[in-house]
């Protein structure tokens, strides 16, 4: 059967990506974006939009029975920096929006799903060093806590119904052509912006605070290769870690010097140091590489000039 996808939360940072490429892979009728406001213009011409609140089950429904979709991915989600601003509000989002469809699967509305979890599942306690997919896990953050609560969830829904729902622990996204919804990580995105436009970059968290990164790339990659995998490689029905490069604040202003000679940073660490102390440095992700065949293809040198070559066109542009 022909994939009828739906993206909820499509207009966010991943979710455009997302829609972009699956819509150049399925046929632009085939992926039905869908968030509480409207994309970018590239996103809103590309193919259908509807309005859904991830809250509100009826309404996804309505769309799902509207496009006989098959497949959902949800994207939408309150991250990890405003997650702490507002900590009642980010637990309703994120469970609320995941029950609602979990239990369109498990009610035969929909084939498969796609939920990302975190890196923010881990927390303090956890090994930082090369972090096995099963370990202690005490998160520290409201966001990391419904994401690990999401996670058993997405077992327990395959476990006792069958639910084909599948899951990565996205590390920190970089990425330039939506930006960033309130992560810890946002600093990776904002450096490039800021070096291009102003030649300098005052950083939120301290220079040697390592955490696992990944570019845009390769998280679509991974999220298109999940999904389309057999179901019974997919061993892991939590979800499975997902790595591709780990740096400092200082390691990734030294590669942007290397584009951006008069590049200078300063570091001036705000309430977000807190969150990357409690997450680990770098990620063991041999499950996802040897279950499913995930490899990543970006590391800083190429992902640094991708970024700033990309950007210069956007900003040529304007
Ligand atoms: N970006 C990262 O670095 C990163 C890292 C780890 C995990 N993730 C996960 O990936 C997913 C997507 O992240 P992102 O960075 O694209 O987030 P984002 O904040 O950029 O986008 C989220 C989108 O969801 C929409 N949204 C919010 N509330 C909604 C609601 N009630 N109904 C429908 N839509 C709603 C927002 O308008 C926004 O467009 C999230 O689950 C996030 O936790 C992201």
């Amino acid at each position: 059967m022909n994939k009828r996808i739906l993206i909820i939360g499509a207009c966010g940072q991943i979710g455009t990506e997302l829609t972009l490429k699956l819509r150049e892979i399925n046929g632009e009728n085939a992926v039905v974006a869908s968030d509480i406001r409207e994309g970018n213009e590239e996103l809103m011409s590309s193919g259908p939009f509807e309005f859904i609140n991830a809250m509100d089950y009826n309404s996804i429904l309505k769309i799902i029975e509207k496009y006989q979709i098959n497949e959902v991915y949800l994207m939408a989600a309150m991250l990890s920096a405003t997650g702490e601003k507002y900590p009642a509000k980010a637990w309703e989002l994120n469970m609320t929006s995941l029950f609602n469809v979990l239990n369109l699967a498990k009610e035969g509305k929909i084939e498969k799903l796609f939920w990302p979890s975190s890196i923010a599942v881990f927390g303090p306690t956890t090994p930082k060093e090369n972090t096995p997919q099963e370990t202690i896990m005490e998160p520290s953050t409201v966001y990391g806590i419904s994401k690990q609560a999401g996670e058993r969830w997405c077992e327990y829904y395959f476990n006792k119904f069958g639910v084909d729902v599948r899951s990565i622990r996205y590390p920190g996204i970089i990425s330039w052509k939506a930006d960033p919804g309130g992560g810890t990580t946002d600093y990776a995105v904002e450096i490039y912006h800021n070096a291009l436009l102003h030649g300098k970059y005052d950083s939120f968290l301290s220079k040697d605070t390592k955490l696992p990164m990944m570019y845009m790339d390769d998280a679509i990659d991974a999220t298109i290769k999940i999904m389309d995998a057999d179901a019974s490689t997919i061993k892991v029905r939590s979800s499975y870690n997902l790595a591709a490069m780990s740096f400092t604040p200082e390691e990734i202003a030294i590669e942007i010097k290397k584009i951006v000679p008069k590049f200078e940073i300063t570091y001036h660490s705000d309430f977000r140091q807190n969150i990357a102390d409690s997450w680990p440095k770098s990620i063991d992700d041999s499950r996802a590489r040897e279950d499913w065949g995930w490899k990543h293809n970006f590391n800083l040198e190429k992902m640094s000039k991708n970024m700033i070559e990309s950007l210069h066109i956007r900003y040529d542009e304007m």
